[in-house]
């Protein structure tokens, strides 16, 4: 029988292109997006696929229904992909702003997964793999709620993974960055959504944020790889008899990640506020 394995966020980058690289390699694949005209596109492509909305209970728990009537109350992974990115510094950020930031990136995926536990715990077998960010480990300014949220999913993974010690039931978090994806396109719009109307003393910073990083010129950004290189270490996670707990993905991501672990904090400010002074200055601006 096929592995099957549930996918979120797939109209596009990495869960767009894992959904048809683990249906390609024989997986019964459920890619999941939130917008109808995306599902369509993927049943075009050949995936079985249905809608599902992570800031949406009842859509988690239709989906979830649904895919279950179909393998008979059995599933054997869990990706847990979908997520953006709201920039901005963090007084600039209000309540509702957060809340949304946290609602997709962490609220929906601990209920989706807690959903899919009891059905693993019953059949005695699975994997959870959760897309987490290096800004889950290490922070950037200007992206407060995100670093923020990625910090909680990957202490809801942690703490996850001790609590299943001992059962067959896996978890891993990936480490992803940067990757090639419409993730800056979508931050570009939510920081307008959110932020661009609202005077602020980082007025200066947001117009060179805008122009130099949320323009989505991916050629521009250094070390950025395909989604082919989270797929490679899904399907590690996916096959292997001892997954890891951390993939860390490019090589930002294992080098700040190193850092972390190494430097002081004044030291690692530090490094953060060089290599990312090119597209933020608020050094200058501030002053
Ligand atoms: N690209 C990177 O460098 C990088 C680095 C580290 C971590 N990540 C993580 O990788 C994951 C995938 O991002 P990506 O880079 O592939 O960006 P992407 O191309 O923008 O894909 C994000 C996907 O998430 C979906 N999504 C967002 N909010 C959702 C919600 N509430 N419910 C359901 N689906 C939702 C989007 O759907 P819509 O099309 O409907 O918006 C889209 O399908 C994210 O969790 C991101 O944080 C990416």
């Amino acid at each position: 029988m096929k592995k099957s394995i549930l996918i979120t966020g797939c109209s596009s980058g990495i869960g767009s292109y894992t959904a048809q690289y683990l249906h390609q390699r024989g997986y019964r694949v459920f890619a999941t997006a939130r917008k109808q005209s995306d599902v369509d596109k993927l049943k075009n492509l050949g995936l079985e696929s249905l809608q599902l909305d992570l800031d949406n209970s009842n859509s988690i728990n239709k989906a979830v229904g649904e895919i279950l009537d179909k393998t008979n109350g059995t599933l054997y992974a869990l990706f847990n992909n979908a997520g953006y990115g709201i920039p901005g510094a963090v007084e600039d950020l209000n309540r509702n702003t957060v809340r949304k930031q946290f609602e997709s990136i962490v609220f929906g995926p601990i209920e989706l997964t807690n959903l899919i536990l009891p059905v693993m715990r019953k059949q005695g077998y699975g994997r959870i793999i959760q897309n987490g960010s290096i800004l889950g480990i290490i922070t950037m300014p200007f992206r407060g709620a995100y670093c923020a949220s990625k910090f909680a999913l990957e202490a809801f993974n942690n703490t996850l993974r001790q609590e299943l010690h001992g059962t067959q039931i896996f978890v891993s978090i990936i480490e992803p960055g940067p990757i090639k994806s419409e993730f800056r396109k979508n931050a570009h719009k939510n920081f307008q959504n959110a932020l661009e109307d609202k005077s602020s003393i980082f007025e200066n910073t947001y117009k060179n944020m805008e122009k130099e990083f949320l323009s989505n010129k991916k050629e521009k950004i250094p070390f950025s790889l395909g989604p082919e290189a989270v797929a490679k270490k899904i399907t590690h996670a996916l096959e292997s008899t001892k997954p890891k707990a951390h993939y860390y993905i490019g090589f930002p991501a294992h080098l700040f990640a190193f850092l972390r672990r190494i430097l002081p904090d004044s030291a690692l400010d530090w490094v953060i506020r060089k290599s990312s002074s090119k597209e933020n200055e608020w050094q200058a601006k501030q002053k």
